[in-house]
């Protein structure tokens, strides 16, 4: 089930250079653990949240297609990252830095999921921002693999990962973090 909760992409709240938000997941991506900030944030009370779909703050400008990588690295036992554009139980919007690795059992078994977030950097968001965007119409038009698809081909042609393309954005800007 998707979010249809309306927003206002200008009703958004910011992170501190401080806050570390942070949830776990089972392996179905349903939430089994947010810390303070998670709470303060989401605007879920942890009895709101706990073992619900972490597509509880999905926001609808989001591709896809991300999500689709996010899965398909965390079935590569790899570490993801990526800007990422939450929407919270009150409507608005915020933008965090994440990243999620898999935890796992004595036997190497992957057993659950932990996701940390910090303030995004300026140029992270605004240029994912505009990535996104591309990413929906070509969704829309073509469907999800095709984002995917254009995702990869991108990385190809400009010789670069994907972890090196997200933190080098979140390094990179030098104009600081984003508000
Ligand atoms: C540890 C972990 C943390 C996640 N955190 C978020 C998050 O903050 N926001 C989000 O939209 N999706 C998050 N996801 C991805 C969701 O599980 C889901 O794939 C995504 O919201 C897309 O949902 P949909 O497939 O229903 O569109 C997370 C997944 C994991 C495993």
């Amino acid at each position: 089930m998707h979010t249809t909760r309306a927003f206002d992409l200008q009703d958004e709240i910011f992170l501190a250079d401080d806050t570390l938000i942070t949830s776990k997941t089972d392996l179905q991506g349903r939430i089994t653990y947010g810390n303070q900030d998670f709470v303060a944030f989401s605007g879920f009370s942890e009895k709101e949240f706990l073992h619900k779909p972490h597509n509880l703050i999905r926001h609808p400008i989001m591709p896809r297609c991300a999500f689709k990588l996010l899965w398909d690295f965390l079935a590569l036992k790899l570490e993801f990252f990526a800007f990422v554009c939450n929407l919270n139980k009150q409507g608005k919007t915020y933008w965090v830095f994440a990243n999620i690795t898999p935890s796992y059992n004595e036997k190497g078994e992957v057993i659950s999921y932990y996701s940390v977030r910090r303030r995004p950097s300026k140029k992270g968001v605004e240029t994912c921002l505009g990535i996104y965007q591309k990413l929906l119409e070509i969704e829309k038009e073509k469907g999800m693999e095709a984002g995917v698809q254009f995702v990869l081909n991108f990385l190809e042609q400009n010789k670069i990962s994907w972890d090196e393309l997200m933190i080098n954005l979140q390094n990179e800007g030098k104009e600081g973090g984003y508000r």
